[in-house]
């Protein structure tokens, strides 16, 4: 039994870890150095913010740690590392800004808003009513002067920006003060973009009138499955004071010492990877568009994010497609929705985002057998292994 559960890490690690190519926007991978500060005696501890627990000395060091640098990057002046998760970030938000009855507005899901924050999410269990952002599809954006006469009529109580599929910077600037002004909760779920937010190559919510930006700390951000909340003194300090003990009892010690590292890698090396993300998936979308992918927003050169769209007009379509590439060990989404965050991490290119877009056209437009693809697609992988854009050991 043990020996088979072993067993089954192993082949999953040689799998993913070394012979796929990973282009799932909503992961990313770790540096061996915070991969290692995951599984450290931290794992093990507990603290409560009631001071029950000894022997925290060096955790809430940590913990002081990790907020400073969290506040020098995103450069705000409140920052909470102990979310469990992006959701669970949302939740604190939602359910401290909120309350039975009032409305939310976000991104449908219809048009790439996080399902999780919708009616069979967490608008459904705190009872809010939704109410959605009027999105041009052709843009791939917010409608913003449509978005600010529904703020006006309808005054709702949050209005959360951000969502699943993104490719340009959603128009914070132009709502939030209307927001504001109408009595709402202005927040920005940046669980994608927060590594781009971070090496300042997207846009820049808490500047733009957001109150605060909170989501996943492992999408195009490169921490540790987990989340954050970043907000000024006010909202900030306000929510401190109500993660514990309704949001989170103990936090996940062992992931914030890893979060405080990744960080630290971000503040040092994040424009770079940023940039190269951008770079990347610029030059993966114009690519597959040239292969008659059927790239959005080709007119507005395609994305800045992570994420490179491709509509294949059915979920059906997008399903098959994800299952025929994965036989040839790239792994995406059933969208599909391309990501470029863990191969820009391992160092990739514009060159090699060329060679990613050959093997998909092979695969999809030739309908080549996806073994006479896999090979390669593992030599390559091979070639990039090393983790960059953090600390050398
Ligand atoms: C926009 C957005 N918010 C929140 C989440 C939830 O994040 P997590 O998986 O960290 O709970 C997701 C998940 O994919 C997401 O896309």
């Amino acid at each position: 039994m043990i020996n088979e559960l072993m067993a089954l890490v192993t082949k999953h690690e040689e799998w993913r870890g070394t012979e796929c190519l990973n282009l799932i926007p909503s992961e990313n991978i770790m540096s061996p150095a915070v991969r290692r500060l995951l599984s450290s005696d931290l794992a093990h501890r507990y603290t409560a913010r009631d001071r029950f627990y000894m022997g925290t000395r060096f955790t809430d060091e940590i913990e002081q740690y990790g907020e400073k640098l969290a506040r020098e990057v995103f450069k705000t002046e409140a920052a909470d590392l102990r979310p469990l998760s992006g959701h669970i970030a949302d939740l604190i938000i939602l359910a401290n800004y909120t309350k039975p009855g009032d409305t939310l507005m976000c991104v449908s899901p219809q048009d790439g808003g996080y399902p999780g924050m919708w009616n069979e999410g967490l608008a459904g269990l705190l009872k809010l009513k939704t109410n959605a952002f009027p999105f041009s599809k052709q843009n791939w954006n917010i409608k913003p002067e449509d978005a600010e006469e529904i703020i006006m009529n309808v005054k709702p109580k949050a209005v959360i920006f951000g969502a699943s599929l993104i490719v340009f910077p959603h128009p914070v600037k132009e709502l939030a003060k209307v927001a504001r002004e109408n009595g709402a909760f202005v927040g920005f779920d940046g669980s994608h973009v927060m590594g781009l937010i971070a090496g300042e190559q997207f846009q820049d919510p808490l500047r733009e009138g957001a109150h605060a930006l909170f989501g996943s700390t492992h999408k195009s951000f490169f921490g540790p499955q987990g989340g954050i909340i970043l907000a000024d003194k006010e909202h900030g300090e306000f929510l401190k004071e109500r993660i514990y003990p309704a949001f989170v009892d103990n936090a996940h010690w062992n992931r914030i010492a890893a979060l405080a590292l990744a960080l630290a890698e971000i503040k040092q090396f994040g424009k770079a990877y940023a940039t190269q993300i951008v770079r990347n998936s610029q030059a993966l979308a114009k690519a597959l568009s040239d292969y008659n992918f059927p790239v959005i927003c080709q007119p507005r050169g395609f994305t800045r994010s992570h994420q490179v769209i491709v509509d294949w007009g059915d979920y059906d379509r997008g399903r098959a497609i994800a299952e025929r590439v994965q036989r040839a060990n790239i792994i995406v989404d059933c969208v599909v929705r391309i990501g470029t965050c863990e191969v820009t991490r391992r160092g990739m290119k514009e060159n090699e985002m060329l060679r990613i877009a050959e093997f998909l056209k092979r695969l999809v437009v030739d309908e080549e057998q996806p073994n006479m693809v896999r090979k390669e697609v593992t030599r390559l992988g091979s070639e990039f292994q090393k983790i960059e854009y953090c600390f050398a050991e």
